[in-house]
């Protein structure tokens, strides 16, 4: 019985080096191994080339037959070198209410539960030709890495960018009194201090995440570029209307130093977002509430509205994983007991951080007004640690579990 191609393409007098390969190669991926080409060309010679070439590229050429005026060549597609993986052709992202979005693209090529570090950068559903080197990446589990949300919070963000030079109003700035003034540099310079760090530790587990899950890092890349404009934010603002920085305490060193120093990206995920940018939410809508002005109260809106991008992810990350691995409570409960004992002797809220936001909230420094805004200080670590056991019992932590993790947390807050 004659040999059934399922492909069929014609070459017409194309020569075998002057562009028909670029016709026969594409048709031949196509092909699952083991599927026939056939390959009509009126090129002079043509039979002998494809000869050489198929045993090159470990194909079958099964006939080349001259007809009427061209050569028909029958090709079997060989396994060996054959790349892996379903084929998209024809696959076509629907649009869902005028938007072609990255969740879109997740739900038609989903994630897979494990990822092989051989593939590299192919990109999720590229076939990927065998051969190539394992690529150092240790973040190969989707339960691990990659909550189900996370495209739809990458969209969110990218659609939630602001830019710190034009979207302020830095002229409607006017010179405090001193007081208030060294206040507010002093609180800037934490903020920026702090935010150095949630720059610096998602960034240092990028590189591990596979790229099978690459939303997980183009989510975490705009967190990266947050981090950067709320520090470029803090800044201007300690710099504007006369003031400067102010001091960066050893307690916040070490603090943020214990953070940097995490391997386990679902800890860091924990410590960081879940713990430190949770509270630094209510940090952030106590500046707001107590600014000395609206340019102030206006930046730590916005930071505020990215942080609880930041805390959404870390949540979903935190959440999802939990759900596959009931061991992680056990060790992320003891990463932030390890935490607290790295930290064991470092005091309190920072001396300069506690007066600052005591005479932010105070509006000044008249005494009357100053113990108002002590009480309103001791009020927002009140908060803090009602929100934190919210955000715990949330993930899954028993009430007990949640005030004790919370009690542990960083006096530092992040
Ligand atoms: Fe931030
Ligand atoms: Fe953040």
């Amino acid at each position: 019985m004659a040999t059934q191609a399922a492909l069929a393409i014609d070459g017409g007098d194309l020569p075998f080096g002057g562009g028909l390969l670029a016709l026969v190669r594409p048709a031949l991926n196509l092909l699952q191994p083991g599927g026939v080409l056939a390959v009509h060309s009126r090129a002079p010679g043509i039979a002998d080339e494809f000869f050489t070439w198929c045993k090159v590229e470990h194909h079958e050429l099964i006939e080349a037959a001259p007809q009427a005026g061209f050569t028909r060549l029958l090709i079997r597609k060989g396994s060996l070198g054959a790349p892996r993986g379903g084929m998209e052709h024809g696959l076509d992202l629907p649009v869902v209410q005028g938007r072609l979005d990255a969740a879109t693209v997740l739900n038609t090529v989903p994630f897979p539960p494990a990822a092989d570090p051989a593939v590299g950068f192919a990109p999720r559903g590229a076939r990927v030709e065998p051969g190539g080197p394992v690529y150092p990446f240790t973040l190969n589990e989707r339960d691990h890495v990659a909550p189900p949300d996370v495209a739809q919070l990458y969209d969110q963000a990218v659609n939630a960018q602001w830019n710190a030079e034009t979207d302020i109003a830095w002229d409607r700035i006017r010179p405090l009194p001193p007081a208030l003034q060294q206040a507010v540099g002093q609180i800037m310079t934490f903020l920026a201090e702090n935010e150095l760090s949630a720059l610096y530790v998602p960034s240092r587990f990028i590189a591990r995440i596979h790229p099978a899950y690459v939303e997980v890092g183009m989510f975490l890349s705009t967190q990266l570029a947050d981090e950067a404009r709320h520090i470029d934010v803090f800044l201007k603002r300690a710099r504007k209307g006369g003031g400067g920085l102010g001091i960066s305490h050893a307690t916040t060193s070490a603090s943020l130093h214990s953070l940097l120093v995490l391997e386990d990206f679902t800890e860091a995920a924990f410590l960081l977002s879940v713990l430190g940018e949770g509270t630094f939410l209510d940090l952030l809508r106590f500046i707001e509430d107590h600014a000395p002005d609206e340019v102030t109260a206006e930046i730590a809106r916005r930071a505020r509205a990215d942080e609880t991008r930041h805390v959404h992810f870390g949540m979903s990350h935190v959440k999802h994983a939990l759900q596959h691995d009931p061991s992680l409570y056990g060790r992320l409960e003891a990463a932030v007991r390890r935490r607290s004992a790295t930290l064991a002797g470092v005091g309190g809220v920072p001396a300069a951080v506690q007066d600052a936001l005591t005479i932010l909230a105070a509006r000044g420094t008249d005494p009357v007004s100053v113990r108002a805004g002590h009480e309103r200080f001791r009020e927002l670590l009140a908060v803090m640690h009602e929100n934190r056991v919210k955000r715990l019992r949330n993930a899954g932590f028993s009430a007990e579990q949640a005030g004790t993790l919370s009690d542990l947390h960083t006096p530092n807050f992040m």
